[in-house]
């Protein structure tokens, strides 16, 4: 019986995890930049933490949510984004009374949200993100914004741009949402079912449903800029003044106002046009009340997170991985029994010194090698027979343009060192 992988999830094998990891390595030395650390936190949670954290107003929790009792019959959820995760294990581990405030850290991993699965989207995903907790200031928002530019311009994105709304402080909030509960309840009847639950829920949800009739009633909702109270206008302005004063594509987007329930002031998307299509990489922006509604101290909170595969997806369509480099440094070709016996400790020699190493296990064909070498992505290999072993030498090949010479054992490894490091340092330009 052949078992399928579950629907909507997916397998990373060599070439495509490196890419991977190359992408979280490129974020976790950025956020290390502005002083991030990392944190490792448990895939499963309690679900109320979802439900308080996350928000029940979010179709992330209402729809989305993996959710299972264990054998101890506690109702326990995969998480579907970490912010709520973040929050819960500063608060279990009390860091707020332990360090400096504000708190600030990276994170990456898988996330899971039962999603209809299409291009980009999956059920299992991966997200990179980064929180900061415990510092109500404007500056901070924008700094996590200038972070997150900062890694896609690592990464070699040429023109990322931030799309950027206010949702405004609570007292704006609550008028607002009380306009949007006079706007949209006489045209309740034609609306989704959806719509009816969000009614109830969260209105400011209204404003991002996807269906076409609904979406033009949101187009036509009242406006929450009219609502901003003048510190969160002043506010949304810092943060407009910054990315101005350092280059940063951006635009004002009034319909911006994220999935999730736990935001206010100011919230972020990062895109990037892919031919013609603007493409959501990752998201975010400041949360006031969720650590306290979590039990926690009164701390806010500010942070985004990017959909690695996304990211990926983008990077690949503009051609970002190119100098990505998976190829193995040495192949050894021994050639005759004797050259065969001596070849485990040749790898093991080579691999100490820091070579990536491959071999072949029984006596093979020369042409068998070449392929078995080129397969294996090996850079150079190292043929050695009866002669060489007698001589003490062994004959370096280039297995890109086939090239090859002859050079003393000796002489080895400082020949090598300077090929693969020369090498390295072109990939690097
Ligand atoms: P989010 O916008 O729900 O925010 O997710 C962030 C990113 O995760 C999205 O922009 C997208 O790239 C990716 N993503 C979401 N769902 C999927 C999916 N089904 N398949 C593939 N990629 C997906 C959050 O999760 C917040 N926690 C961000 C944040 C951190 N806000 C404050 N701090």
């Amino acid at each position: 019986m052949e078992i399928q992988a579950v629907k909507g999830t997916h397998d990373l094998i060599g070439k495509d995890a490196l890419k991977m990891s190359y992408v979280e390595s490129v974020f976790s030395a950025v956020a290390t930049l502005y002083g991030y650390q990392e944190i490792r936190l448990p895939i499963i949670e309690h679900a109320s933490l979802f439900n308080h954290g996350t928000g029940e107003g979010s179709d992330v929790v209402r729809k989305e949510m993996y959710t299972f009792n264990d054998k101890g019959g506690r109702l326990l959820a995969l998480r579907p984004e970490f912010t709520a995760d973040v929050v819960r294990a500063i608060i279990s581990n009390k860091l707020y009374a332990k360090n400096d405030l504000p708190l600030r850290y990276f994170y990456h991993g898988p996330a899971f949200r039962y999603e209809r699965p299409q291009a980009g989207r999956y059920r299992e995903f991966n997200q990179f993100g980064i929180e900061a907790i415990g510092l109500d200031h404007p500056m901070l928002d924008v700094e996590v914004i200038l972070m997150a530019v900062q890694a896609f311009t690592m990464l070699g994105f040429e023109h990322p741009i931030v799309y950027l709304n206010s949702l405004g402080d609570e007292e704006t909030r609550k008028k607002y949402r009380e306009a949007l509960i006079s706007y949209f309840e006489p045209l309740l009847p034609d609306m989704c079912e959806d719509c009816h639950e969000r009614f109830k829920i969260n209105p400011l949800r209204m404003l991002d449903c996807k269906v076409p009739s609904d979406h033009e009633l949101a187009l036509k909702a009242p406006k929450l800029r009219d609502y901003l109270s003048e510190e969160s206008q002043k506010r949304l302005e810092l943060a407009r003044k910054v990315l101005e004063e350092e280059g940063i594509e951006y635009r004002i987007d009034e319909q911006l106002v994220r999935g999730l329930d736990y935001y206010g002031e100011v919230v972020f998307e990062i895109q990037v046009e892919n031919q013609g299509n603007r493409l959501a990489l990752g998201g975010g922006g400041h949360y006031g009340k969720m650590v306290k509604e979590l039990g926690g101290p009164d701390l806010a909170g500010v942070g985004f997170a990017i959909g690695l595969e996304r990211v990926m997806d983008a990077m690949e369509k503009e051609g970002l991985f190119a100098n990505l480099d998976d190829s193995l440094d040495l192949y050894l070709f021994p050639l005759g029994k004797e050259a065969l016996a001596k070849t485990p400790s040749l790898a093991l020699r080579m691999r100490a010194l820091g070579y990536s190493t491959l071999f072949p296990y029984e006596e093979t064909k020369l042409s068998t090698l070449f392929k078995k070498a080129e397969k294996a992505k090996a850079r150079y290999g190292l043929i050695y027979g009866e002669n060489e072993l007698k001589n003490g030498t062994v004959q370096l090949r280039d297995l890109k343009n086939q090239a090859q010479k002859e050079i003393a054992f000796a002489d080895l490894e400082e020949t090598l060192d300077h090929l693969l490091l020369d090498e390295e340092e072109s990939h690097e330009h």
